[in-house]
């Protein structure tokens, strides 16, 4: 996997529009413009997401619940609903936050589903 930097998606031209998403686990907040999945936006804050398979769809560590702003997002593919469909504590609002790409303008409130993502960043 290449070792790009992560933190470009921080990067909101002047007068573009952009979406907040806030980690409740970490209670941090990025500011990150449109296109952006919902897995780089935690990784651009050096947060610990899990990404096991590289962001192909096909592992679910990288499973969010997603508890404001889901109408923001792009709509899962037979993939991810597929993939998911393996995941543990799957709930409405659930999905593998390297497939959920940021579409809109606005806030995201992102959750972690206990007892897969319990190391703290810090
Ligand atoms: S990183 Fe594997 S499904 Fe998202």
């Amino acid at each position: 996997m290449s070792d790009h930097d992560h933190h470009d998606v921080l990067d909101v031209p002047e007068g573009a529009p952009f979406a907040t998403v806030h980690f409740l686990r970490d209670d941090k907040t990025a500011k990150v413009r449109l296109g952006t999945s919902v897995l780089h936006a935690g990784l651009a804050l050096d947060l610990v997401m899990e990404n096991a398979c590289g962001e192909v769809c096909a592992c679910s560590t990288c499973h969010v619940w997603v508890q404001k702003g889901t109408n923001l997002l792009s709509s899962p593919s037979d993939d991810e609903e597929d993939t998911l469909d393996k995941a543990l504590l799957v709930k409405a609002g659930s999905r593998l936050s390297c497939q959920a790409k940021i579409l809109k303008a606005g806030h995201v409130e992102v959750a972690f589903p206990p007892g897969t993502h319990q190391f703290k960043s810090h």
